[in-house]
């Protein structure tokens, strides 16, 4: 990814982020230029692929940094069962990566209770994927569009970043329909299956498009 496009992703995570919390994002660095690993963090992804593991990496980089900057030095966040990584007691984040970037949020579990982060390629999605993605409620909004419905589906993956460490409910696409302002940069729910918790009506949502990429939070 070139450097000014990072640059562009790192201040667009920045400006969504809410009063107190904070956000990291770095390149994800080569296998030789890794930054340090815990060792339980090391034992879970020895066998991994390095580019995976490279990912895991930087995302632990940016999560421990984040927790630094709400006032928590963190050494190790080892991840659970599901893969979702175990934030100290008294906080919460979400991380997520694409394309040779890492991000990471982090903030006291005092202010806000959840949080979902994510970012996407905004050009790769399918006509199967993009069917499968959109809500009838959003057809109006997404129509054929690439961007719009990459939008969709980076709300939608943080929206079940935010839920899934709590309620561990699973779903699809099609179990959320949102209504979304593209000029503001926010989105609402319209619509949700009843399988998930209904305090997640209040969550609010945001994101911001950078290049060929968006980067989208949810939070409550
Ligand atoms: C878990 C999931 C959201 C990850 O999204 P992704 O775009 O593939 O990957 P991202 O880079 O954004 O995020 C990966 C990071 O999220 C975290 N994570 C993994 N699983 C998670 C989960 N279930 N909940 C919260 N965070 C999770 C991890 O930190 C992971 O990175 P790491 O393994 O390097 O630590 C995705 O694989 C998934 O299962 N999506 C289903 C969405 C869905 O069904 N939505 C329907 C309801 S609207």
């Amino acid at each position: 990814m070139p450097d000014q496009i990072s640059g562009q992703l790192q201040a667009a995570l920045v400006a969504l982020v809410p009063t107190g919390c904070a956000a990291v994002a770095m390149p994800v660095g080569e296998s030789d230029a890794l930054p340090r690993l815990s060792a339980e963090e090391d034992a879970l992804t020895a066998l991994w692929a390095p580019h995976r593991r490279n990912e895991f990496a930087a995302g632990r980089a940016c999560a421990r940094r984040a927790l630094g900057g709400v006032g928590a030095e963190h050494a190790c966040l080892p991840a659970d069962e599901d893969g979702v990584p175990v934030w100290p007691v008294g906080y919460l984040g979400s991380i997520s990566h694409s394309r040779g970037l890492a991000m990471a949020v982090a903030v006291s579990a005092g202010l806000y209770s959840l949080v979902g982060l994510d970012v996407e390629k905004t050009n790769r999605l399918g006509e199967g994927a993009m069917s499968r993605i959109v809500h009838p409620l959003e057809a109006a909004l997404a129509g054929s569009d690439q961007v719009r419905t990459s939008i969709l589906f980076s709300l939608k993956e943080a929206f079940y970043k935010a839920q899934f460490p709590r309620w561990r409910t699973t779903g699809n696409f099609q179990d959320l329909a949102l209504e979304v302002d593209m000029d503001a940069g926010t989105a609402q729910i319209l619509e949700m299956d009843a399988r998930f918790a209904a305090e997640l009506r209040q969550l609010r949502f945001a994101f911001r498009c950078v290049d060929d990429y968006v980067v989208s939070l949810c939070w409550r």
